[in-house]
């Protein structure tokens, strides 16, 4: 069976999915922000700090690489993902992308008491989230499938998801 790639803004839910996915299908389940941690021996955020978002976009590609190469798998992204068309074709490869949509202000509900995210370590998040939202919208927009989140629960969207790859 094709891989299921989770993309999606931070918050959007795809680690909660992946999980739920998990346990309803059996199947493996993998995250690249849990690779590039445990490669790097450090949290994304000290990656951020110490070296920068450019290199933590190149660590990014490398575990996409890998995460790509395997089969029947979850496969939970990094939001930002989606920035390197490369890294889409990659996991197009052995699966299928399916983008988890929600607004920015749902978006910021979900996130807003969270701070391990570095992009979003701001003074005023949901503003940055709106931008974020809109110049990434064409980049979540290379996908094989869009759930729209906003009024669905984690369960709700991982049965969605689910509908659509026995399709
Ligand atoms: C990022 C999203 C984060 C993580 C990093 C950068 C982004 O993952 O990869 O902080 O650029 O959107 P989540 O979407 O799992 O929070």
């Amino acid at each position: 069976m094709a891989n299921i790639v989770l993309t999606g803004f931070m918050g959007a839910g795809k680690s909660a999915v992946g999980r739920k996915l998990k346990e309803l299908t059996g199947m493996e389940m993998v995250d690249t922000d849990d690779m590039i941690e445990r490669d790097a021996g450090m949290a994304i955020s000290e990656i951020f700090e110490k070296f920068g978002e450019g290199h933590f976009r190149e660590l990014e590609k490398k575990a996409v690489e890998k995460a790509s190469d395997l089969k029947d798998c979850i496969i939970v992204t990094g939001g930002g993902v989606v920035l390197k068309e490369e890294n889409i074709n990659n996991l197009r490869k052995n699966g299928k992308i399916i983008y988890l949509h929600a607004p920015a202000k749902v978006l910021y509900e979900r996130i807003k008491d969270e701070t391990h995210r570095p992009l979003l370590q701001v003074d005023d998040p949901l503003l940055k989230i709106k931008e974020m939202l809109l110049f990434r919208a064409p980049f979540y927009a290379n996908n094989d499938f869009v759930i729209d989140t906003a009024n669905m629960n984690v369960d709700e969207v991982a049965d969605e998801v689910i509908k659509i790859i026995k399709k």
